[in-house]
This record gives structure tokens, C-alpha cells and sequence, in this order.
């Protein structure tokens, strides 16, 4: 039986430690979904489709990765598609408590014994996040290495079309 992984998120936009994961985990795994959430709650810079293509074009080199798009709730999504693993990253010990209290709720409402699996965030990784990274843009700051370069162009791109 192939074994099949989810890894979801907002990826507004995929930075370099989401990227990590990903490449990571569809090595332990057949087959590794990126579901990238339509998440109303937040203010994205990115529309679902540019977020989408994004984390499209900058894992093309790993031919495991598949790339979907999801919303409401992350154990509807699992159940449907019947994961065997959701993986999610941990970059510090702040991010554990969040963590342990979303993968016992899911762990109730997964049907088909689906695995959390926490992979350690790579230590050159563990400070960022995308809001941070957007930040710094925002004021004209240096993020080279923290985010892939096709999607430190989008960024770029779009705050200077946001600003006109
Ligand atoms: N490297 C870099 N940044 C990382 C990271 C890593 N390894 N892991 C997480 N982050 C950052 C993200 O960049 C993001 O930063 P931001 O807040 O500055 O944008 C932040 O951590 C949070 O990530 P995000 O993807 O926005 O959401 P989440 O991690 O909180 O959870 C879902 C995403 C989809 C799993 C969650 O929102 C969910 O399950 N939603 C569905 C609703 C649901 O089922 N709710 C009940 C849950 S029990």
C-alpha cells in the first residue's frame, strides 16, 4: 500500500523552512500532498491560485509532491483522501504547545487512524515564518536564503504592484 503524507499550511508565501519539510518528508513518504488551505481568517498577500502556483513551481523538481488546495476543517480534508500522515514542522518549543493541542483534536476526528508526524525544522530555519519575511520586505530588508528565489520575486513583485 503507498504510503501518503499531507503537509498543509497557508504558505503565504512557501518560505525555505516549509520547503525543507517538504523535501524531507517526500522522501519518507510514496506520495506527499502539499494542501495549501483557503483559510478566510487570514489576510493573505497572495490569492489561493498565486499561493498554489508558487509552492507549484518551486517544488517541480520533486516528482512525489502533488499540490491541492482545501478548506474547513484539516480532518474533513484527511478523511476524504484517506493520509496515512499529516507532518507538520516544529521550529521551537513555542510552536509545540499549538502543535500537541491541533494533533490531539484531529487525532479525534481522523477515521482512518491517520499519524501526526512532527518533523524538527532545519536549526538554519527555526526563526523564520511568513509573516516575518514579509515584514522585512515590506521595509526594503534583505531575505536572500530564507524563501526560494522564484518566490522572493513574487513577493517583491507584488508588494511594488500593491504599492502603486
Ligand atoms: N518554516 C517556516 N515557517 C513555518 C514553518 C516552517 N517549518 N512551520 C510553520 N511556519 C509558519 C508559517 O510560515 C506561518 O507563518 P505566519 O503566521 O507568519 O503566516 C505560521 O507558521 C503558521 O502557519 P500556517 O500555515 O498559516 O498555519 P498553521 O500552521 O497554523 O496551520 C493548518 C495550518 C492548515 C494545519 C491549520 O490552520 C488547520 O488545520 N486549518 C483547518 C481548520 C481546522 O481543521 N481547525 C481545527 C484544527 S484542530
Amino acid at each position: 500500500m503507498a504510503r501518503t503524507a499531507l503537509y498543509a499550511g497557508s504558505f503565504d508565501p512557501i518560505t525555505n523552512g516549509h520547503l525543507n519539510i517538504i523535501e524531507r518528508a517526500s522522501r519518507m513518504f510514496d506520495s506527499l500532498t502539499v494542501g495549501v488551505i483557503d483559510n478566510a481568517s487570514k489576510k493573505p498577500l497572495f490569492s489561493l491560485e498565486e499561493r498554489c502556483a508558487i509552492v507549484r513551481k518551486v517544488t517541480e523538481h520533486l516528482p512525489n509532491v502533488k499540490v491541492d488546495t482545501f478548506r474547513g476543517l484539516l480532518a474533513d480534508y484527511v478523511n476524504e483522501h484517506e493520509f496515512q500522515a499529516v507532518i507538520r514542522g516544529l521550529r521551537a518549543t513555542s510552536d509545540f504547545e499549538y502543535e500537541i493541542q491541533m494533533a490531539q483534536m484531529n487525532a479525534r476526528l481522523y477515521k482512518h487512524g491517520t499519524e501526526t508526524v512532527f518533523l524538527m525544522t532545519d536549526p538554519r530555519y527555526s526563526f523564520i515564518s511568513s509573516s516575518l519575511i514579509k515584514e522585512v520586505v515590506s521595509f526594503g530588508g534583505e531575505v536572500t536564503g530564507l524563501l526560494p528565489e522564484y518566490a522572493d520575486e513574487c513577493v517583491r513583485k507584488k508588494m511594488n504592484d500593491n504599492n502603486r
